[in-house]
């Protein structure tokens, strides 16, 4: 076990504006970051993940020493289609490629699939983004549709995939 998905605290506001100002992790996640974004905006943001919103369950990622690394999130959750997006970042470029990622995605997915009793999760990722298509597909998803110059970054428009997981499938790879 290498991470915990805890509930955000206020104390946390300044991990997160670092992160998501930071271009080497933007890069990768949704057009909406693309601009610089102040203290207050996040502050709005974090109060509106409260427990209390039911179309968004979004979580902080932490090691076992309790570091503050990263977000986790289930958005857009439709109850009756039981189907949510996944979203995540592991904020500091310096810890990708240890496995948090990973983990943190098989955390969220037994929340998703054992306690929220969805029935499908899926997202979005870049096609230029291998590190996480690999995460994904390691923990299950598969490539459904490919998006077509979907993106637009560095004066060039690039692919994007959908790829999904079906709570059948979740179980069944928990057997192995
Ligand atoms: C994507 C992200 C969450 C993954 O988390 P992570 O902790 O870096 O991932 P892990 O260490 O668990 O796994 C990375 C895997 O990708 C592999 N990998 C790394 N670079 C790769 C590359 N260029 N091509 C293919 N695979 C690659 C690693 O070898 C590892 O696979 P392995 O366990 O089979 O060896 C993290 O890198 C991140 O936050 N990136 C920026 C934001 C982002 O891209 N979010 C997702 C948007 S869809």
């Amino acid at each position: 076990m290498k991470v915990q998905l805890r509930a955000f605290e206020k104390e946390d506001l300044d991990a997160i504006v670092k992160w998501v100002n930071t271009e080497a992790v933007t890069q990768y996640l949704s057009d909406s970051l693309i601009y610089p974004i102040s203290r207050a905006d996040e502050m709005k943001w974090l109060d509106s993940i409260a427990i209390s919103n039911h179309r968004e369950k979004v979580f902080a990622i932490v090691t076992l020493e309790n570091e503050l690394i990263g977000s986790v999130g289930l958005h857009n959750i439709n109850w009756v289609e039981r189907k949510a997006e996944l979203g995540i970042m592991i904020g500091e470029p310096g810890l990708w490629g240890k496995g948090y990622g990973s983990e943190a995605v098989r955390r969220i997915l037994r929340i998703a699939f054992e306690k929220m009793n969805l029935n499908r999760v899926y997202l979005r990722v870049f096609e230029n983004n291998p590190r996480a298509i690999r995460v994904y597909e390691k923990c299950g998803f598969q490539k459904e549709g490919l998006l077509r110059q979907d993106h637009y970054s560095g004066h060039s428009y690039s692919n994007t995939f959908i790829m999904g997981l079906l709570k059948e499938e979740y179980l069944k790879s928990l057997d192995r």
